[in-house]
């Protein structure tokens, strides 16, 4: 089939054509699956517009345990004296409350879909009863209300909740809905590290807006198999924010909750900082680096320490580039302003050992399994007119594409198993997320060829640059169900990058 069969059979001529300059270079590879090659493609980065960085950096309320969320149609000033239709699981507020327990606590969060769509809440990084995990096919009807209730049980880390019906998971995240959730435990409090006004959770998105600055979420073809990229950096729902802070060490939570976009985090001067904590928590000991990793659905525990700064001096949190396929990591932008105003003692310093991981011996797995990810390998009767599920099979697991009626594997409660993500073959990045389980990385085979800092520590998602293998081992709860793993890109997973596994 050539190129113009092929745009002509599957209506998507528009959406190539957006594409300043390409040569999208398609090959048959039999008989209704075609590979496009993504590298021939330069759509390139959407580049990122930096803003003035006056807007005060915000922090969502936080809440406790208890908890009433009502995803609704809401504004929000996403911009300077500008206010942007957005969604929200409070009014007039983008992000969800930071909810914040000790581990110990039960949870009962309130869901009111006040959307005009079905909804439902995944705690991401949570290891929750299959019922309350959110999974795609439990879903929450227009109008409706759903009882999450469990108990936290887990070490102290920052987890997240986020929307995670199947085929909007993408479009409510990116719209706005999406929350921080924080859990404490007595070992982490005896660490006597940064806290209250010195401990700073970051939520980091790019949007896309309309001229009444509304949030735009409309992906082309090729976005989805891209992801889609926005170019306004926000931060806790706000662009260019700047945040006032003393000469002092902070603790800075960052969350990656964009849909697509990878960030190599780092400091405009250059400057190191320390990694304490990764998705599940803290490390066995702090390590310094100068640039971070930190890809879709990630989180990183820094502490940064602005001693050293004079008064009046302005530091940047940035991205830095990176290679990782064709459409990211080829520009370097910055993410967030830090003031240094005024004088302090810093009193803090850094624990030798933070906490104590014990490492799951690869002789415990039971059982090896792979999971092969392709890219674009689209099947067919694909039509660009129905949405996201007319997109199913274009990113694929061992495959396949997302199918609630179907398992695709069955694990044992309580059995140790070892996981691995292979994208070897892939042309663009996939970070992993696996629900209801903290795994470990055991090592990356292909592209870096390392682990990252981050993944010294307990995960729940691992990022794969193209070309690389990782493998995970994991021992699973006695919550027994169904649960999903998929593709953090969130277009990825929409568009059918997730698989189903049942625990018995
Ligand atoms: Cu944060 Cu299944 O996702
Ligand atoms: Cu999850
Ligand atoms: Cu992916």
């Amino acid at each position: 089939m050539n190129r113009k069969d092929f745009l002509r059979y599957s209506g998507i001529g528009a959406a190539f054509s957006l594409i300043s300059g390409s040569s999208v270079f398609i090959s048959s590879c039999g008989k209704n699956n075609m590979m496009m090659n993504m590298d021939s493609m330069s759509g390139g980065p959407v580049n990122i517009i930096e803003g003035t960085f006056d807007m005060p950096l915000q922090f969502p309320q936080v809440s406790g345990g208890m908890v009433n969320l009502t995803a609704q149609n809401t504004k929000h000033s996403v911009f300077k004296n500008k206010y942007s239709q957005v969604f929200g699981y409070q009014n007039n507020s983008i992000l969800g409350p930071t909810i914040k327990v000790n581990s110990g606590t039960v949870v009962n969060a309130e869901l009111r879909n006040n959307l005009s769509e079905p909804t439902n809440i995944h705690w991401h990084g949570l290891i929750v009863p299959a019922a309350m995990d959110g999974h795609p096919d439990d879903v929450i009807q227009q109008g409706s209300s759903f009882n999450y209730n469990f108990m936290v049980n887990q070490r102290a880390g920052m987890y997240w909740y986020h929307p995670h019906a199947d085929g909007y998971t993408s479009k409510h995240t990116f719209k706005g809905l999406a929350g921080i959730f924080i859990v404490n435990d007595k070992e982490e409090q005896a660490l006597n590290l940064p806290t209250g006004n010195f401990e700073i959770p970051i939520v980091i998105q790019d949007k896309r807006v309309f001229p009444d600055y509304s949030l735009d979420y409309s992906p082309q073809m090729m976005e989805i198999m891209t992801g889609y990229l926005g170019q306004y950096i926000i931060v806790n729902g706000s662009y260019a924010p700047n945040h006032e802070v003393n000469r002092s060490s902070y603790r800075v939570r960052i969350l990656n909750g964009s849909n697509a976009r990878i960030y190599n985090i780092a400091l405009n001067n250059g400057d190191s900082f320390s990694v304490i904590g990764s998705d599940g928590g803290l490390l066995t000991s702090s390590q310094t680096v100068s640039s971070l990793i930190v890809g879709p659905g990630e989180r990183a525990d820094l502490i940064i320490n602005f001693d050293a700064y004079t008064l009046g001096q302005d530091i940047f949190l940035i991205s830095k580039t990176f290679s990782a396929g064709s459409a990211q990591g080829k520009q370097e932008f910055r993410i967030m302003k830090f003031s240094v105003t005024k004088n302090d003692m810093d009193t803090f310093s850094m624990p030798a050992s933070l906490s104590t991981i014990n490492i799951i011996p690869e002789s415990t797995s039971t059982k090896t399994r792979t999971f092969t990810v392709s890219d674009m390998n689209m099947g067919s009767g694909m039509n660009m007119n129905g949405g996201m599920n007319s997109m199913k099979g274009f990113h694929k697991i061992n495959d396949k594409s997302y199918q609630s009626d179907r398992i695709d594997e069955t694990v044992k409660s309580g059995a140790t198993e070892i996981w691995i993500f292979d994208n070897s073959a892939g042309q663009e990045p996939h970070p992993m997320h696996i629900h209801g389980i903290q795994f470990q990385v055991l090592d990356r085979i292909g592209g870096r060829n390392s682990l990252i800092v981050t993944e010294n520590g307990w995960k729940d998602t691992v990022l794969l640059m193209p070309g690389e293998k990782v493998r995970t081992i994991m021992k699973f709860s006695e919550n027994k169900g169904k649960f999903v793993l998929h593709c953090h890109n969130l277009e990825h997973e929409d568009s059918g990058m997730m698989l189903q596994f049942e625990v018995v």
